[in-house]
């Protein structure tokens, strides 16, 4: 410790929980709020602090919750506890007290429903408790509404004597507007005994957590609160209305912090959804009914939307309009005009001043600058060079049903495709080549050739007066 001046913290979330009220197979904390799981956001505030270690106890539906870690690991140093069976969320917090060993510092506690969370928030928490060398310390919120939240008691000093669950709450205890958040600090081992000895005498039969808060206070250890800035952001999600209103909460926040720092206009608030870690530059528009999800980067003086989803880890460059589309996992660079009813379906590579027009998709693609592919066309698994044309309806036939394979086009610098051009993949289409409408080609093109492969047309002369004439002899 002497070398370091930090006091050791470790951050523990509780996941464990059934969640019923959620009425759910998956587990309550993997619901997405704007297309992150719970869990991933409270992770998120966790890994932007400075933090030794984070357990996270998991039970119910254990397996998911591996598994979603596993793909998205935090890069704070984690470990998962089972907790099994789930006996409250003090039993839940006993789960790690073998692998403390001897830590000496502050166990940070959290629900790990509450997806508004910030590392702002946790921080300001930790700092107070550690400013006021307390014991115990509680983020509380004032709220109007006290819903099922457990409600903070104070003694006549002022001090947080205990908190009571709504289940246990006197008429009088009823009418407390400030509740616990369930995020908390705890001093170890100073707290050990008082977990240890948790008992379940109350309406639900379990552990409560909340109970070390009254326990400490009996035994005159120094419990401290800080009420949070906004009731909002330390709402915990117990069921699928209160998941819809901290969607809603999130992208207000995503909107006033976008708009006010950033310098980004939205047109219609109401109607986008967007969450606060994307990052958009200035004077860019984002217009009604776009939903925009992901590791999102916008570039500046940008419009996007209306009706736009994005989602997956996208980027787009300055001065880029995207309308009505979709995208996925792609970036694109600036200047470019994608829409309306484009499909970016991943791994595409977009450079600058490219035009992708109305209904055309696009996968696994890389785009070189000036390049169009302006109206119903299928470009897939392909490379297309600068300066290029494809016409209407050109398709890259990049998959073979029988060997299930798919292949790659590759079109040079200053090529075109005709309307109507199937390539058939594997192929080159060479610099300053031409395909001609209504082509089919199997067989690469060499730069600067012209390759037709369609039936030649034939004129039948004086058609129509033959048809004509076989009418009046009948
Ligand atoms: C809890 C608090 C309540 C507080 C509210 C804030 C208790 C007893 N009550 O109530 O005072 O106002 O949060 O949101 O702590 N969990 C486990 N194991 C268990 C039970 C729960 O890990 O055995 C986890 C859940 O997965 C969840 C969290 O603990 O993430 C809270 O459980 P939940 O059932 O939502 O408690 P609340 O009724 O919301
Ligand atoms: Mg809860």
């Amino acid at each position: 410790m002497t070398n370091n001046p930090k006091p050791s913290t470790r951050v523990v979330l509780l996941a464990a929980g059934h969640g019923k009220r959620m009425k759910s197979s998956k587990s309550k904390v993997l619901h997405e709020v704007l297309g992150k799981p719970i869990l991933g956001r409270i992770l998120a505030a966790v890994e932007a602090m400075d933090i030794e270690h984070v357990y996270v106890i998991i039970g119910h539906a254990a397996e998911q919750l591996r598994d979603y870690i596993e793909a998205f690991p935090p890069r704070t140093p984690h470990s998962l506890q089972l907790q099994n069976p789930q006996l409250g969320t003090g039993h839940a917090l006993q789960q790690i007290v073998p692998d403390l060993g001897d830590f000496h510092g502050t166990l940070l506690v959290s629900v790990a429903d509450a997806p508004l969370l910030s590392a702002e928030a946790l921080g300001r928490l930790l700092s107070y408790h550690q400013e006021q060398n307390s014991q115990v310390t509680l983020l509380t919120a004032d709220v109007d509404d006290a819903k099922n939240y457990g409600r903070i008691v104070r003694d006549d000093a002022g001090h947080v004597k205990a908190i009571v669950e709504d289940k246990d709450c006197s008429a009088e205890q009823k009418k407390i507007r400030e509740i616990n958040t369930a995020i908390y600090c705890f001093e170890w081992p100073a707290i050990k005994e008082g977990l240890s000895g948790l008992k379940n005498e109350n309406r639900q039969k379990e552990y409560y957590l909340t109970d070390v808060v009254g326990w400490a206070y009996e035994k005159k250890m120094k419990t401290a609160a800080i009420v949070a800035s906004d009731w909002r952001e330390t709402a915990g999600i117990n069921s699928r209305l209160e998941l819809s209103e901290a969607c809603k909460s999130l992208r207000d926040i995503a909107v006033r912090k976008l708009s006010l720092e950033s310098g980004v206009t939205f047109v219609d608030p109401e109607s986008t959804w967007i969450a606060p870690e994307a990052k958009i530059g200035q004077d860019t528009t984002i217009l009604p009914g776009c939903v925009l999800f992901g590791d999102i980067e916008i570039g500046s003086n940008c419009v996007i939307g209306p009706h736009t989803y994005f989602n997956g880890k996208v980027a787009i460059g300055d001065g880029t309009n995207v309308i009505q589309s979709n995208v996925s996992n792609s970036t694109i660079g600036n200047d470019c005009k994608v829409g309306p009813f484009a499909h970016l379906r991943d791994q595409n590579v977009i450079s600058n001043n490219v035009r992708i027009g109305n209904f055309v998709e696009i996968k696994h693609a890389m785009i070189a600058s000036k390049t169009n592919v302006s109206h119903l066309s299928y470009v897939g698994d392909a490379e297309i060079g600068s300066g290029s044309n494809l016409g209407a309806g050109t398709i890259t036939a990049n998959y073979n049903h029988t060997t299930k394979k798919k292949s790659r086009t590759v079109i040079g610098n200053n090529a075109s495709t005709g309307s109507n051009s199937v390539l058939v993949a594997p192929i080159v289409v060479g610099d300053g080549a031409a395909v001609a409408a209504g082509t089919v080609a199997t067989r690469d093109v060499p730069a600067g050739a012209l390759a037709v492969g369609r039936a030649r047309q034939e004129n039948k002369e004086g058609w129509n007066k033959q048809q004509a004439s076989r009418v009046e002899t009948k």
